[in-house]
């Protein structure tokens, strides 16, 4: 674990409920799909951190999804989360994910870091707008 990342870990403990450092500390679905059928990447203006979702889909389900982020331990932790709730989900409800639902998922973030959730559900819906453009073609 990067050094980063362990003083941000002794100083949010205090703050961040044991879910979201869980999900930090143990993250799932870390790494990438060798040919997605979509693929998502965006930038937060606001920290200047960067999230990439790949999604692999059979007949509108997600049957694989994979995270890799420069970003925060909220970031992390909330791409874990993602990527847990959305496998075997229809791309058409996973669509209607908002950064609220992965809070809440996490049973709350810092206000300050709302917009790290952000940043996991623009990407995961950038990926599946792509897979439907693919598709289309
Ligand atoms: S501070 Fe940049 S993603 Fe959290």
């Amino acid at each position: 674990m990067q050094k980063k990342h362990l003083s941000w870990l002794k100083l949010k403990q205090n703050e961040h409920n044991k879910k979201v450092l869980e999900h930090f500390i143990n993250p799932r679905n870390v790494g990438t799909i060798e040919n997605p059928d979509g693929y998502g990447k965006v930038g937060n203006p606001i920290c200047g951190d960067l999230m990439e979702m790949f999604i692999s889909v059979k007949d509108n389900i997600i049957t694989d999804i994979k995270f890799r982020t420069f970003g925060c331990g909220s970031a992390i932790a909330t791409s874990s989360m993602v990527t847990e709730l959305t496998k075997g989900m229809h791309v058409d409800e996973a669509m209607k994910i908002t950064r609220d639902d992965v809070a809440d998922e996490l049973e709350g973030l810092p206000p300050r870091k709302m917009h790290c959730s952000n940043l996991v559900a623009s990407a995961l819906h950038e990926a599946i707008k792509d897979y439907k453009r693919k598709k289309e073609e």
